[in-house]
């Protein structure tokens, strides 16, 4: 028989597909063994690899569950066996190859497929600390499959692809997508401009063609443009706010057309091909820890065990089915995807490895996936055509899947030209399926824990044997006593989880929602839901730095440098006539840093100034000076030119403080100069620009003399109003009343820092902001106070119409700053309530990730918070929940800003043991505040002890109440604060 025969290579056309289901037996692929791709390898070559394999194999499975029994590969009587069964699975094959495949458009799977009767409930999984567990698929008798799988899937992903595993015995779906799956760009103009397919050509005298700009206007509309802005900034100086309806705002409103939405990419399909009537035991978890999904389930004597992980050092996706038996693997695989409307879907077959193309309608751009069925035992048949793998009677079946787009970030600018990705995703296959499984899967496992396990959390939780579902459902009663530690603990890791598989060196950042939610591909140009940089996406990397995880900010940066500021440096000339370069609040993968069309135009031009708080802290955290240098300052000092450029006097020419003019808040302003958010944003950008200075120098001294000037005059955002508020304006206007999800006017206090480091003093003696804007700078006590009476006031951030998770997450963050956990913990309840428990996966799409990822950062700002170089806090927060301090809890491997790591374990009650500073990266003074010493009713009269950890050297240190200060730690030693009572 032949072992191997291919059909045709390449994407044919579609009319051919659509032959009858005859001509497509006649064309099937006849593949019998294992290692199809390698047929022209020697029989004693594959015998060798088999060997291998078996032992790979052995291993894994040994060290992963000893339930399963490796497949027997010795019995040569099985090869002669019977000639007989083969003949008869390939029949079988054939009989199924006949029926047409699910596709994604199928809402629910048809009867044949219902999910089998689940009976006997399988145990925890073993040595379980961070996994989500469930002991059912989910509601059988909903239809709604697809909205199933968003609210209890597993999401996996290795920074560029990200797949949702539904958990489905029968037919296993996997939502698969590729984060630049994106409607908009310049491919627009490109179709739109296209000759018409009947060779006919496009004659001069049509319409103009429209060029896609980023948002950007055209340079010869830039002098009126620059004119109008001036005429804007006059009549905000003279009325103080002018209504966003008045045309002259209308006029310099952003052209949005082209700004596209991510769109979904399509599915790959597993289906069972024998149906079982009942299953016991049924089992999947997604382990935090390894990253790997996993599902298992008995049938009859039978265990079945089904493995799925997206590996970031091999770039692609794997499943693996296996059973305590062999030759008891009976699949199909196929691939739909999600543009068949497009009429430009493709598919094809190359020994046993499935592709799919199809173009995006709004662009023309390339999308490709492609998937390997690569099978183990001598006694299984294999058989395919262009939409289908059918395997029957095997060991094992594991399925690589990889995706890709036209789409690239590098040197892709301005054009966006389609790059074919069929030899790139060609290549990542050809990998796959020439390596073992086993080396994969631990190749996998080092790269996710290496992340993973450098920042733990406890929070005194004990054993969780609680199913996820299920342990939800007990908090959202109130019945959940000690295990709301463990979910809270598991939120934090999971959001480290989530940021591990979405935000990888070479990948775009993680953006969070369209591209799983279906409801949201709309593919039409939708600001509303792309890189929103004026809280989430910025808010998705709160946690990044401080948990370890500095090399997920990587995405961050690459996507300021190559997309942002080349189309922001031309948005600063065409608009504002400045150099350097900004980005308003809403961009995409087409580079768009123009302002939006909306009645908020001119909301947050600072949002390159925001971004930049991430490159500087990526420096504070990892000391790297060639990456200041070479990266973070040059992206700094851009956007910090842009502002010396742009900043105007608030009243007259010469004098009053220097402000962002026009400025917009959210809420019930109109538009008008120096709103706090604004003013804190830019104030912290040239504050950080020139302590970048100080370590990179810089030979422009006039740059860094005006940085110094504006530093000296910029209005730092930081008001205290009539009602003891916190200004969101530089007119004291705030309605105490409003509750605007957003929080611009505090980022002082969170994300940014800086009201923490005002004079404290009433006795000031600093210049005022100018006396027309009122009386001496506030002191920080005034400041802090006056965030807090705001924020009471601002409410929780779930009022109706702006019920956002990141509003809640945001406003957790700033009471954990304020030291109040008990309004923090508030804010976490409210996140759970409206966003977790009605998502077993804890995924809450149509709201995006963001928030999940705040709020875990808020919690661990909760325990532990380094709001600057040389200060780290530890429980000093009042008023920490109950709950998580019930036990014995600890910390390990809280960064600070200095890259410092630091460790630390408490007492029931909260009452800080032990701290320990190991100072990886900086030498320095540190600061060490302690929750439990000094304070009013605490152990003011601990005793402690600062060691150097493997040395007898005394280490001198000085208290300061509840702060121990380590004067001069050296770089590469570590610290012991022994706390006796
Ligand atoms: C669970 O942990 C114990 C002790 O560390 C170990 O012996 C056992 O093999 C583990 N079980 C699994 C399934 O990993
Ligand atoms: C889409 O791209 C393909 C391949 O480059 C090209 O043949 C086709 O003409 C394009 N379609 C349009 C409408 O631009
Ligand atoms: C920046 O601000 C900090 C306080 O947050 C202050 O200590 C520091 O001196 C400032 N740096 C410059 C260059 O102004």
């Amino acid at each position: 028989m032949d072992r191997q025969q291919s059909t045709s290579g390449r994407p044919r056309p579609r009319r051919q597909q659509r032959r009858s289901t005859l001509l497509l037996f006649i064309a099937v692929v006849t593949v019998v063994t294992l290692f199809t791709t390698h047929s022209d390898q020697g029989t004693f070559f594959v015998h060798a690899r088999r060997q291998q394999q078996q032992r790979q194999q052995h291993q894994f499975t040994v060290q992963d569950s000893s339930s399963f029994r490796a497949p027997s590969y010795d019995s040569d009587s099985d090869n002669g066996a019977s000639l007989q069964d083969r003949r008869r699975l390939e029949l079988e094959c054939q009989q199924i190859l006949a029926i047409p495949p699910l596709s994604s458009s199928t809402p629910a799977p048809p009867e044949p497929f219902l999910e089998p009767t689940f009976s006997t409930l399988a145990g925890p999984p073993e040595n379980s600390t961070w996994r989500l567990w469930y002991r059912k698929w989910t509601d059988l008798s909903a239809k709604e499959t697809s909205t199933k799988i968003e609210n209890a899937g597993f999401l996996l992903g290795n920074g560029q692809s990200q797949v949702l595993v539904g958990g489905g015995i029968h037919v296993e779906r996997i939502r698969v997508s590729e984060e630049s799956s994106w409607a908009g760009g310049p491919g627009v103009d490109r179709v739109a401009n296209a000759p018409p397919g009947d060779g006919a050509s496009t004659s001069d005298d049509e319409v103009e063609e429209e060029q896609y700009r980023g948002g950007n206007v055209p340079v010869e509309e830039a002098p009126q443009r620059q004119e109008a802005l001036e005429k804007l900034r006059l009549m905000v100086k003279e009325k103080g706010q002018v209504r966003p309806r008045e045309k002259i705002v209308g006029s310099l409103k952003g052209d949005e057309r082209g700004f596209g939405s991510q769109l979904a990419f399509g599915e790959l399909l597993v289906e069972e091909v024998k149906k079982f009537e009942t299953v016991r035991e049924y089992r999947r978890e997604l382990d935090l820890e390894t990253g790997v999904a996993t599902v298992t389930f008995s049938v009859g004597d039978l265990q079945y065990k089904r493995e799925h992980f997206c590996s970031f050092p091999d770039a692609v996706c794997v499943m693996r089915l296996q059973a305590s038996e062999p030759k008891s693997i009976n699949v199909r695989v196929s691939l739909s995807s999600a543009h068949e409307n497009t009429g430009t879907a493709e598919y094809t077959n190359v020994h046993n490895r499935l592709g799919m193309r199809a173009r995006l309608a709004s662009n023309n751009m390339t999308t490709e996936a492609m998937v390997a069925v690569t099978t183990e035992g001598a006694t299984g048949v294999s058989l395919a055509n262009n939409r289908q793998v059918v395997a029957l009677g095997f060991d094992a079946v594991t399925l690589y899947y990889t995706m890709g787009t036209g789409w690239t970030l590098q040197g892709s600018y301005p054009n966006f030209e389609d790059k074919d990705p069929h030899d790139r995703l060609t290549s990542v296959m050809d990998k796959a399926v020439g390596g073992l499984y086993g080396d994969q899967y631990l190749k996998h496992v080092q790269d996710h824990q290496t992340l993973f396990q450098g920042f733990r959390l406890d929070l005194g939780q004990i054993e969780n044997k609680l199913p996820t579902d299920e342990l939800l459902k007990a908090s959202k009663e109130g019945n959940v006593g000690e295990e709301e530690a463990y979910l809270d603990a598991l939120m934090v890791q999971y959001a480290r989880y989530l940021l591990i598989a979405s935000s990888r060196p070479g990948s775009l950042p993680l953006s969070g929602r369209s591209m799983w939610s279906q409801d949201q591909n709309t593919g039409l140009d939708d600001p509303s839901i792309g890189y929103k940089m004026d809280i989430d996406l910025q808010m998705n990397y709160w946690l990044a730095e401080s948990t370890g995880l500095g090399e997920t900010v990587t995405p961050l940066i690459d996507y300021m440098e190559k997309l942002l500021v080349p189309r922001g440096q031309d948005t600063a000339s065409l608009y504002y006539g400045a150099r350097g370069w900004l980005t308003h609040p809403y961009s995409n993968i087409w580079a768009h840093t123009g302002p939006t069309a909306q009645d908020q135009t001119f909301y947050l031009p600072t949002a390159a100034a925001w971004l930049c708080q991430h490159a500087w802290d990526r420096y504070l955290y990892s000391q790297d000076y060639y990456f200041l240098r070479d990266h973070a300052y040059k992206l700094m000092k851009g956007a910090a030119q842009f502002w010396v450029d742009t900043l105007v006097r608030l009243r007259d020419e010469e004098e009053g403080p220097l402000v962002v003019s026009p400025s917009f808040a959210p809420g019930h302003g109109g538009v008008t100069a120096g709103t706090a958010m604004d003013q804190q944003l830019v104030w912290q950008l040239l504050n950080n620009t020139l302590e970048a200075i100080a370590v990179v120098g810089e030979r422009d001294r006039v740059f860094a003399q005006n940085l110094t000037t504006a530093l000296e005059v910029v209005a730092p955002g930081l008001r205290v109003g009539s009602w003891g508020q916190l200004q969101e304006w530089s007119l004291d206007m705030d309605d105490p009343n409003e509750r605007h999800p957003h929080l611009g006017y505090l980022w002082a206090v969170y994300p940014g820092n800086q009201v923490f480091f005002r004079n404290s003093s009433s006795s000031s003696s600093d210049e005022d902001e100018g006396e027309d804007e009122g009386g001496k700078e506030p002191t920080r006590e005034e400041l802090l106070e006056a965030a807090r009476e705001s924020l009471i006031h601002r409410g929780m951030g779930d009022r109706p119409g702006g019920n956002f998770g990141w509003a809640k997450s945001w406003r957790a963050a700033v009471w954990a700053r304020l030291g109040d956990g008990r309004l923090a913990y508030r804010a976490v309840e409210t996140f759970k309530r409206d966003h977790i428990f009605e998502h077993p996966n804890l995924l809450d799409f149509k709201d995006g990730l963001s928030g999940l990822l705040g709020v875990s950062a808020a919690m661990v700002e909760m325990v532990i918070q380094s709001r600057a170089p040389g200060f780290v806090d530890i429980l000093t927060v009042a008023d920490l929940p109950d709950q998580w301090l019930r036990k014995e809890g600890s910390v390990e491997g809280f960064r600070t800003r200095d890259g410092h790591v630091v460790s630390s374990r408490w007492e029931v009650g909260g009452t800080v043991r032990q701290v320990e500073v190991y100072a990886s990266l900086k030498a320095g003074s540190l600061r060490v505040k302690i929750g439990s010493l000094g304070g009013e009713d605490r152990t003011p009269s601990a005793k402690v002890r600062v060691s150097q950890k493997e040395s007898t050297k005394v280490v001198a240190y000085s208290r300061e109440g509840d702060v121990v200060v380590l004067e001069a730690v050296a770089k590469g030693q570590t610290y012991v604060i022994d706390i006796d009572d």
